[in-house]
């Protein structure tokens, strides 16, 4: 079978195509036939060697993938033939890849393959960090940096279901059009104005009560300035390639909390808090109040490129690769 391998650590150069013999699925696992494969930022920074806990090359990369069931394990409820979308122990940029049962759910109806692909990190990060990590309320106001990427347009929408009052930043125009059409209210276009300056100008001064932090370095920094009394900052990526550094003495003094958020952790620690939401997130994607935004599709032999795509900031949405 065909696989897009990270052969060194290094730049996006260092992603080949090759071919790789067909995995055999263990006791509980079962092998999917992968019609689509999502990208990840987390992809990136481990092909760049910067991932805490991340695989060592040569590895294949991919977390998520939807496609259709091709064998299954000992132990597994599902059929040869069942559409599904869901995680992968790495190896998801393949034909075929294998995932663990309990991280696969049903693709629902109206899902193609490549929104199905961009469920599972994106969609459940999004949700976790709002909800089970930062606890927003219908009344609140939150920050969400990146509004037009993965996460960031999974979060738009879900903040803006739940009720509360959406600010977003993203680097263009374009960008920004995409996140107030999926529901920010406060679209801040961050390369042209500071965001902090703006997020205080809209709430009197007051600040908002929720940021979701993907970016790190010195947008957390900044972040923090755009916090209201008792305000929450869920620290869940580092795109700028740099780790957010709160102050403490700040941080107390303005009764600030810095959450961490880490999907693959949680999935292992805390798996019912993870999934929970699946069945009311896949209701909504049927219902059509929630949607997978499949922003760019590349081929799986144009894998190195779609890295390179995504490191230039030029994508929206959910990037997917096709074998
Ligand atoms: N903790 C977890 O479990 C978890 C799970 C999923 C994702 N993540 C993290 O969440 C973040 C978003 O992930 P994603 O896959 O949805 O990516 P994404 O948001 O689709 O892409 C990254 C975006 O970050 C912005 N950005 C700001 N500074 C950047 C820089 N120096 N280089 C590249 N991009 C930069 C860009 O948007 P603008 O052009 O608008 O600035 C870019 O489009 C990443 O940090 C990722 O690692 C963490």
């Amino acid at each position: 079978m065909r696989v897009a391998e990270i052969t060194e650590f290094g730049d996006s150069s260092t992603v080949e195509v090759t071919d790789h013999e067909k995995p055999e699925p263990g006791d509980g696992e079962l092998r999917v036939e992968v019609k689509a494969a999502g990208i990840n930022f987390a992809d990136i920074m481990q092909r760049r060697g910067h991932y805490q806990g991340g695989p060592e090359p040569p590895y294949v990369p991919g977390m998520e993938v939807a496609g259709v069931v091709d064998a299954v394990g000992d132990g597994v409820g599902r059929d040869v033939g069942d559409e599904v979308m869901g995680f992968v122990n790495h190896g998801g940029y393949a034909e075929y890849a294998i995932a663990n049962a309990s991280g696969v759910f049903d693709l629902p109806e109206n899902m193609s393959y490549a929104e199905g692909a961009g469920f599972p990190v994106q969609f459940l990060t999004a949700h976790n960090c709002l909800f089970e990590w930062g606890d927003l309320e219908e009344d609140e106001q939150v920050l969400i940096h990146a509004a037009a990427g993965g996460v960031g347009t999974a979060a738009v929408q879900l903040a803006s279901n739940a009720g509360a009052e959406v600010f977003g930043t993203a680097s263009t125009e374009e960008k920004l059009s995409l996140a107030e059409e999926l529901g920010c209210d406060h679209p801040i276009q961050y390369t042209e104005v500071d965001f902090v300056e703006q997020v205080n100008d809209i709430t009197d001064g007051d600040g908002v009560d929720i940021v979701l932090d993907g970016i790190g370095g010195e947008t957390t920094t900044e972040s923090l300035k755009a916090l209201t009394h008792m305000g929450r900052l869920v620290a869940y990526g580092a795109a700028s390639g740099e780790p957010g550094t709160p102050n403490t003495a700040d941080l107390l003094f303005n009764n600030h909390s810095v959450i961490g958020y880490h999907l693959g952790q949680a999935m292992l620690r805390t798996p019912g808090k993870v999934f929970g939401a699946v069945p009311k997130l896949n209701g909504a994607l049927e219902s059509g109040d929630l949607e997978v935004i499949v922003g760019h599709e590349f081929d799986l032999e144009d894998a190195a490129e779609a890295h390179q795509f995504i490191e230039d900031r030029k994508s929206s949405g959910k990037v997917v690769l096709k074998p």
